[in-house]
């Protein structure tokens, strides 16, 4: 039995400079992930919240390792991830794949569905199993799109689409950890909740884990396993979903979660709809 995380980022630290205004232009270093520490669990998501500016993305960057640390440590199945290189690397850059907030900035425009969905194959020099219009076509189809628009460029999706076919080509190396950046957070509430519940279903299907980063706890609570708060770099709680949403332990969760509205304005618009429609029923 292994009882060892997916991931395990210990005692991060990011560190920018930031170079000052002023007479002296004097640069200060700046933490913006300052000891950050939490694991992932094969199979789990953990949601990571925290609001602009708290050091989720840059925390997210760490782990994908596409900045380097300043100090602290990412271990990945056991390995230390900012000591890979080579080959080894390589095959990291597969195991996790990154799903960003703007799906028409970090789609190509000028490259189709096919090339795109294919291309994290192409970089691993892995074989496009069945060829690439087949597997295009079946990516598309897992991902709730018309495998006939295969040869389509991303302008031609809405932003829901668009943000399915960064899945799908997330989905193609078959990754063991999928990071999702603010993944939904661009996209309109009712398209929100498609994306959600095709996320979960992937997870089903593939049982691979989510780093699932978002500002909205709405959005956290249909997701996420577990959750880590951050605040101005730092994780101030870690716990199961119904532990932080139903007994937050730390005064910032809690000043967060009071921030929530509890009605959602379109929730309220449904509540209305229904009651209206009873008193109606009544009166007929
Ligand atoms: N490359 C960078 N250089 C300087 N400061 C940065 C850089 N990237 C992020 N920051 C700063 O680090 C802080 C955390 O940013 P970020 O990780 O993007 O937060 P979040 O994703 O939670 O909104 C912010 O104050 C941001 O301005
Ligand atoms: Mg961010």
């Amino acid at each position: 039995m292994s009882t060892e995380p997916l991931l395990r980022a210990r005692n991060l630290v990011k560190e920018f400079t930031v170079h000052g205004g002023g007479l002296l232009g004097r640069s200060a270093k700046f933490r913006a992930v300052d000891d950050v520490s939490l694991d992932v669990r094969s199979g789990e998501t953990l949601a990571l919240v925290g609001e602009s500016g708290s050091g989720k993305s840059t925390t997210a960057r760490l782990i994908a390792r596409l900045i380097d640390t300043t100090s602290g440590s990412v271990e990945f199945a056991g390995r230390e991830v900012h000591a890979l290189t080579g080959k080894a690397l390589h095959a990291y850059r597969g195991e996790v794949q990154v799903v960003f907030q703007d799906p028409y900035s970090s789609l190509n425009p000028k490259h189709t569905v096919e090339r795109i969905v294919t291309a994290p194959l192409v970089y691993q020099k892995r074989p496009v199993p069945g060829g690439a219009r087949a597997f295009t076509r079946e990516l598309m189809e897992r991902v709730g799109l018309d495998p006939d628009h295969s040869a389509r460029f991303p302008a031609q999706f809405s932003g829901g689409q668009a943000q399915r076919i960064g899945i799908a080509r997330a989905l193609a190396v078959s990754p063991k950890l999928i990071i999702a950046d603010e993944a939904v957070s661009a996209l309109d509430v009712s398209v929100q909740a498609q994306v959600i519940n095709l996320l979960r279903r992937l997870q089903d299907e593939e049982g691979f884990s989510y780093l699932f980063i978002a500002h909205d706890l709405a959005v956290v609570r249909q997701i996420a396993t577990r959750v880590a708060v951050m605040n101005e770099g730092r994780i101030v709680e870690t716990g199961d979903r119904d532990q932080v949403f139903g007994a937050p332990r730390d005064p910032y969760t809690r000043k967060l979660l009071a921030a929530v509205p509890r009605i959602r304005p379109e929730w309220d618009a449904a509540r209305r709809r229904n009651e209206a429609a009873r008193r109606k029923r009544q009166e007929a």
